[in-house]
């Protein structure tokens, strides 16, 4: 490396030189031989040959020096370097790049929901709409701090707290907060202290901790998963090394739940396997099964010994209302089953880059809670230690002060409110432009923060290929990226990509 340092240095010294600047269209090559390989050139279009010569010979007496010149292009290991070719201005050259271990690594590919705002961020395209991500913007499609989460952080601000590490398990105000606006504060499984509560990684880290929990303590069970599901199910409970198979889901000829499909499909699952439910708003589809509906699957369950795990990501952000959003959890609670509960506050409260939420383990007696409390400790130790604080305490604060508490509800209204209105408004299009007749009614039937539009994989990428519209290869779109000004504009490109694209 010194060497090539220093072969660089005597390049520009030359070029710097008036006395050589004015000599044209000459070229200095330099080739350096040891017994296995290496070489350099250098190209300076305006050095004279006699001063390349110099250089040529400084260089030459600097590179026979001592071992300066075989470690320049051979590592301490002896690997051989690869050529690269650079250019800076007029000078040309050849630099010298070490193999690398780690060339067997091939390229990941992108990730199927955070690539697509990667590729939105790289269209230059006025038009252009970014309905991947399932993050909520306002009308003008800017992201939103909820107002409530302004003045949360101003008072911890004012208090001066201070950032010392959380315990391994998180905020204790924060983690009772949490279990109540899941379970409800009045929920005897509280008051009887069978739910461990752990603070997580937003719904993402609290689901990793799940199934490392469920890989350690239930070796070989399998977890069912919806088909389709959101694209990072799967990695999590790979990379955990738990086994999944799918149960149906979807009924693509109805765009609605395939209710008799998915409950053969836990019916069938081996006895005590768990199965990954949507507490509302399922995601990617939109569609959720209606109460009658989840008492069936909760029969299922419980006939077939199995675990439900719930993955809440959207409470409060799918209706409006906290505890409605919640009723398929307590619906399980009431009858007494044990079950697991990820959660998020990304979207609820807009936390998405605090990393906040929780995994709580409903068991069925205390001593079992604490237990498994202690366990899921250990498995947050070696993997980020401890929590961040930051989003937590905003939850704590929110949730633990009346006033707040009330207002966050009211933001999450809004913001439930004008997710409903942009679907509303999508349908009148969709339904008053398409002459087809096609029956668009999916969309109002849908709920949260996406429509699965039916779309295939090319007609998404007409989408956006032709409209500049960012989606998910599934065909799904976030309803919570539109505006009602761009409405009318994204109703013609599903029309176009629905009819015009096979
Ligand atoms: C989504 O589904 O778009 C969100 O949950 C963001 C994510 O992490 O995938």
């Amino acid at each position: 490396m010194f060497v090539l340092i220093w072969l660089v240095s005597c390049v520009s010294r030359l070029h710097r030189s008036p006395t050589l600047l004015h000599l044209r269209h000459s070229r200095i090559t330099h080739s350096l031989k040891s017994n296995q390989m290496a070489s350099t050139f250098l190209s300076l279009p305006s050095v004279s040959p006699s001063a390349a010569q110099s250089v040529q010979d400084k260089c030459k007496d600097k590179m026979k020096s001592g071992n300066a010149f075989k470690s320049a292009f051979f590592g301490k290991d002896k690997q051989p370097l690869s050529m690269k070719t650079k250019s800076h201005g007029r000078i040309t050259m050849a630099v010298a790049v070490k193999a690398s271990r780690f060339d067997s690594i091939t390229m990941a590919p992108p990730d199927p929901i955070l690539g697509v705002s990667e590729a939105f961020k790289a269209d230059t395209n006025e038009l252009k709409l970014n309905l991947g991500v399932g993050a909520y913007r306002t009308e003008e499609l800017q992201p939103y701090v909820l107002k409530v989460v302004r003045k949360a952080e101003n008072l911890m601000l004012e208090r001066g707290e201070n950032k010392e590490y959380l315990p391994i398990e998180g905020l204790a105000a924060f983690n009772k907060a949490t279990a109540e606006l899941l379970f409800g504060a009045d929920n005897p499984v509280l008051h009887e202290q069978r739910v461990a509560t752990i603070q997580g990684l937003s719904g993402t880290g609290s689901l990793r901790i799940a199934a490392a929990l469920i890989e350690r303590y239930f070796p070989g069970a399998k977890i069912l998963i919806s088909s389709p599901t959101w694209g990072n199910h799967k990695n999590i409970f790979n990379d955990a090394r738990v086994p999944w198979s799918e149960y149906r889901y979807y009924d693509p000829k109805t765009v609605g739940l395939d209710f008799d499909g998915m409950i053969e499909d836990i019916k069938a699952a081996p006895e005590g396997s768990f199965v990954l439910l949507h507490g509302c708003a399922h995601n990617p589809t939109g569609i959720d099964p209606t109460p009658q509906q989840w008492e069936k699957i909760a029969d299922v369950i419980q006939e077939k010994n199995h675990f439900p795990f719930f993955d809440v990501a959207y409470q409060g952000f799918a209706s409006g209302s906290l505890d409605e959003d919640a009723s398929s959890v307590r619906l399980f609670a009431a009858r007494g089953m044990e079950l697991l509960v990820a959660q998020s506050y990304s979207k609820n409260l807009g936390l998405y880059a605090e990393r906040v939420g929780a995994i709580n383990v409903l068991c069925s007696s205390p001593d079992a809670a604490i237990r498994v409390k202690s366990q899921m400790k250990r498995i947050a130790r070696p993997m980020y230690s401890n929590p961040p604080v930051h989003g937590a305490r905003i939850v704590a604060n929110v949730v633990g002060n009346p006033d707040f508490f009330n207002e966050w509800k009211d933001e999450m209204e809004m913001m439930a409110g004008r997710i409903k209105s942009v679907r509303q408004k999508l349908y009148n299009n969709l339904s008053s432009k398409d002459k087809t007749g096609k029956d668009w009614s999916f969309v109002l039937k849908q709920i949260g923060m996406f429509s699965f539009t039916g779309l295939n994989k090319a007609q998404s990428d007409n989408m956006t290929d032709k409209w500049h519209i960012y989606m998910t290869k599934d065909g799904r779109i976030s309803l919570a990226g539109l505006s009602a000004a761009k409405c009318e504009y994204l109703a013609d490109a599903i029309i176009d990509s629905y009819h015009n694209v096979s």
